[in-house]
């Protein structure tokens, strides 16, 4: 098997729903894809179609209720908690649309914080805050908090307290939907050249221009609409 093979995440006729009271709500409808890794792809459909869903089933913050989810080769479905913790703390990294930092926290402290749960000395804390704030472009600005930053630059200081823990895969639901053209295509650029996967959902074919490939949720399930950069 070639290193492209390798496969990140691998989803087996999944189905979703949310419950409403009475109601039910099918988000999710047999999907089926093997997500490689080491690479940058984007989800993107109607809105309602179900890539948020999606998202926080492979950030593990959903259940898998129905069919088989396996994330570097471990079926998801059948861990307990504390396995899903874990995974969730040392291999999986999240953005969000409106960053989602500590307002109180310094950028330093943003990322930082965060790696204070990995079990680390304060050293080590040191050395991956500096890196990772250095590598989205942003060490000069550690001393500020988020109000004091401009979008982007928020969104840097989010990047980088999802890269500073070294994670398989980087999950962003939309992260650059509140940013202007020109300051989201900059953060494209940084997250398309991050040595990790990164999964993104969005309804903007710039983001879709920088993915190795886009799906689209469509009916419940996804089909490919584009092989882009691989
Ligand atoms: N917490 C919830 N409770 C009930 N129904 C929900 C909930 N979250 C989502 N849904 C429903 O599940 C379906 C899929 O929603 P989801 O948020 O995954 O779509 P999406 O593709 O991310 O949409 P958007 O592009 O608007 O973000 C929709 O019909 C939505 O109304
Ligand atoms: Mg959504």
């Amino acid at each position: 098997m070639s290193n492209q093979e390798v496969l990140l995440y691998e989803i087996d006729d999944l189905f979703f729903h949310y419950s409403l009271g009475k109601q039910r709500v099918q988000a999710l409808d047999g999907l089926s894809l093997k997500i490689p890794k080491s690479s940058l792809i984007t989800i993107s459909g109607p809105s309602g179609s179900g890539k948020s869903t999606l998202l926080n089933i492979l950030g593990l913050i959903e259940p898998v209720q129905k069919g088989k989810v396996l994330f570097q080769n471990e079926n998801i479905g059948l861990i307990n908690e504390k396995r899903k913790n874990e995974i969730r703390k040392f291999q999986i990294g999240f953005i969000f649309q409106h960053f989602h930092l500590i307002p109180v926290l310094t950028a330093e402290e943003n990322v930082s914080y965060f790696l204070s749960q990995h079990f680390l000395s304060k050293k080590e804390i040191q050395e991956k805050t500096e890196e990772s704030l250095e590598a989205v472009g942003l060490w000069s600005h550690r001393k500020k908090r988020p109000s004091q930053l401009s979008g982007g630059q928020m969104q840097r200081v989010a990047i980088a307290r999802a890269i500073a823990k070294s994670p398989s895969v980087i999950i962003g639901d939309e992260p650059t939907a509140s940013l202007d053209q020109k300051t989201g295509h900059e953060i494209m650029e940084l997250l398309a050249g991050l040595k990790c996967s990164v999964i993104l959902t969005t309804h903007d074919t710039m983001v879709q221009s920088f993915a190795a490939q886009n799906y689209h949720i469509q009916d419940g399930s996804v089909v490919p609409i584009k092989q882009g950069r691989g």
